[in-house]
């Protein structure tokens, strides 16, 4: 049994966004759930490879994928979106559209961010060779309100992982039927 929903993943590059979306995807598949995981790396070389990171192409970029996964939610997949998504009035766009929404604030500091620079884009965001960067040169404004908060300064992907399994159980998103 399972009900749609998009679980949202929100946060700073490299806070831990893709890497709980695939523990929580491997999760799901392994529980026989159907689940689709929209992820911002691979969303801008297909669906959005016509748009940059300007303000309104970032605007556009979140508009289309909200779209995907309301058709997908509609349909009663899990939808797990993992994208910057940097401007509150975009995730606010986001939970109207798509109506059943879990707001995930993937919190990191920047300061762990730049050390972890899992793709080596901070280096050249603070060098000054990539403009518009979310945290450097660009803002993120952190959700005020969000449905879940995993803290991964401190958590173990694991463990953030489990959390969002908990409360799509606790939320009746998903059952599982024990052994
Ligand atoms: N609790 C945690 N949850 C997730 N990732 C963690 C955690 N602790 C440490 N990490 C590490 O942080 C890095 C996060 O990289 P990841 O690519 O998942 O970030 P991202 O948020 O998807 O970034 P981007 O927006 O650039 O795609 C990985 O190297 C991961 O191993
Ligand atoms: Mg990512």
């Amino acid at each position: 049994m399972q009900k749609g929903v998009a679980v949202w993943f929100t946060g700073l590059s490299g806070t831990g966004k893709t890497t709980i979306c695939r523990l929580v995807e491997a999760e799901l598949i392994n529980y026989g759930i159907r689940v689709e995981v929209l992820d911002g790396d691979e969303v801008r070389k297909r669906l959005t490879a016509d748009l940059g990171f300007s303000k309104e192409d970032r605007q556009k970029n979140i508009e289309r994928v909200a779209f995907v996964a309301k058709l997908l939610t509609r349909n009663d997949v899990i939808v797990l979106a993992s994208f910057i998504t940097p401007y509150r009035h975009m995730r606010d766009y986001c939970r109207q559209e798509i109506s059943s929404f879990i707001e995930v604030f993937v919190k990191c500091s920047l300061a762990e961010c730049i050390r972890r620079d899992v793709k080596g884009l901070y280096k050249k965001a603070l060098k000054g060779e990539i403009h518009g960067f979310t945290g450097i040169s660009d803002p993120f404004e952190e959700p005020e309100n969000p449905d879940i908060v995993l803290d991964t300064e401190n958590e173990a992907p694991d463990e953030s992982a489990a959390i969002i399994i908990h409360y799509l159980m606790q939320h009746q998103y998903i059952k599982v039927e024990q052994p």
